[in-house]
């Protein structure tokens, strides 16, 4: 059979990983797929610095000619950001072209109105590349998982984050430094405020919501907290109380509505998902009938991100041929069959909390607060007092909460704060269980 013809967009970190994986691989993918996978043109912005890896692939700074161009199957778009990777990949569809794309950022905001122009082509577009880098997480929700109502998924979908918590706390080093090592390895987005703010696990927290309760993707009702207010002290108190601080994107059916939020979570240490250290991702599912499921491995870098996009070209090259009405649907629904539960806001959220407060050491404070917790139906779990310093009248309290709804957390928390025995603002830091 002849071969698919695939233009890539992009040679950068996953473009140029995607490069080696299929030349080195070649034989073993064109035997898996039935037939050779060739890569004939890339579009790069720096023509100098893609000759050193292109070989005898046709290099072009326009990235019109890769869309535009006939003898193309299948686009690869691995340029990164919104424009111009949603216009050309528009330009790719309308052209009847295959799309394989690891661009959460733009699924994410823009996955409704492509996933509609590709199904009225009738072409695919496949991203498992987007979520979790080389983990088969997209393939594992919306194939393997098919059976199940799902009823939580909650996973540490940054690698950069990860990395920056996981340096840390293991070797003392400086936030600035370990960021700049994630990005020389490939790891940060373009902007990597995206990965410290928590923007791009939200990403990839909305397109796994979208696949596992089959609701459209809505970026937009994402609650997102990165790492960067996180302290040390906090990581330090959560490890003394057996819980480890990781960056959460969790995402949950509820009697209200779908939970969708991002935020640095304390897990207890025990949880296998708790352990997981440096750039490495995992992702727990929770359905009815399998019970929690767990998928872990490399969630950014140049072959673990390059694996996954090489997978969706061999799916994409298997399924080339067959009636698109028989196509596993782009985000495992049927585009019809879309739920219109909302997501709700983060004042709406239940669960757990860790609160840290500085009170001056003198009786009755800690009566005060207890007594604002419970006159907002807030159950304490565990209360701390650390020694104050040497000469120091400030002393630390950390307080776990049971769950409660995130609004009366707030207000107890300003209440708390109107305290003339409380000093400064109180940290809130949400807990998860996370148990099967
Ligand atoms: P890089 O910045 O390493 O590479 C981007 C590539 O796109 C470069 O080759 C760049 O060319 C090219 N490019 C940018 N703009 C244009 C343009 N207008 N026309 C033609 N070429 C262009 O990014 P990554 O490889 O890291 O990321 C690519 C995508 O993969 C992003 O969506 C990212 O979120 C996603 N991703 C990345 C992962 C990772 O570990 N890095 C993991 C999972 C997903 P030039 O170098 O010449 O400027
Ligand atoms: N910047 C992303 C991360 C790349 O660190 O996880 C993988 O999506």
């Amino acid at each position: 059979m002849k071969p698919i013809n695939v233009g890539l967009l992009g040679l950068g970190t996953v473009g140029g990983g995607t490069l080696t994986v299929l030349r080195r691989n070649a034989e073993e993918i064109t035997r898996r797929a039935g037939r050779e996978i060739r890569v004939t043109m890339a579009a790069v912005r720096n023509l100098e610095k893609a000759k050193a890896i292109a070989g005898d692939l046709t290099l072009t700074t326009n990235a019109n000619d890769v869309v535009n161009n006939p003898d193309i199957d299948i686009v690869v778009e691995l340029i990164g950001g919104y424009s111009p990777a949603k216009e050309l990949v528009l330009k790719a569809i309308a052209n009847g072209k295959h799309v394989v794309t690891a661009n959460k950022a733009l699924l994410a905001v823009h996955g409704t109105e492509i996933f509609k122009a590709a199904q009225e082509k009738g072409v695919m577009v496949a991203f498992e590349a987007a979520v979790a880098g080389g983990i088969p997480i997209i393939k594992a929700l919306r194939e393997g998982l098919t059976a199940n109502r799902i009823e939580w998924i909650a996973g540490i979908i940054n690698g950069t984050t990860n990395f920056i918590l996981t340096e840390m706390r293991d070797k003392g080093l400086a936030f600035d430094t370990v960021l700049a090592e994630a990005q020389r390895l490939g790891y940060a987005e373009a902007d990597p405020t995206f990965d410290i703010e928590g923007v791009d696990a939200a990403h990839k927290l909305t397109i796994m919501a979208a696949i596992g309760f089959g609701i459209p993707m809505q970026f937009d009702k994402a609650y997102t907290e990165g790492i960067s207010k996180l302290t040390k002290e906090d990581i330090a108190y959560a490890e003394e109380l057996g819980y480890r601080i990781k960056l959460l994107g969790i995402t949950k059916r509820t009697d209200k509505g779908i939970e969708l939020r991002v935020h640095p979570t304390l897990i207890p240490a025990k949880r296998l998902i708790a352990n997981v250290e440096g750039v490495m991702n995992a992702v727990l599912v929770k359905g009815d009938a399998v019970g929690a499921t767990m998928y872990y491995g490399r969630g950014a870098g140049a072959e673990p991100t390059a694996s996954a996009v090489v997978a969706d070209l061999v799916d994409v090259t298997r399924m080339h041929t067959a009636d698109p009405e028989h196509r596993v649907p782009h985000l495992a629904f049927q585009p019809d069959q879309l739920s219109d539960v909302p997501v709700l806001s983060i004042d709406e959220v239940r669960t757990a909390y860790y609160l840290r407060l500085k009170a001056f050491d003198k009786p009755g404070v800690l009566a005060d607060v207890t007594r604002i917790l419970a006159d907002l139906d807030i159950s304490i779990d565990a209360m701390i007092q650390k020694e104050p310093a040497e000469g120091e009248e400030l002393v630390d309290v950390i307080i776990l909460t049971h769950q409660a709804v995130e609004k009366a957390i707030n207000q107890a928390i300003a209440k708390i704060e109107g305290l003339s025995s409380i000093s400064g603002k109180i940290t809130k830091i949400r807990m998860e269980e996370l148990s099967a």
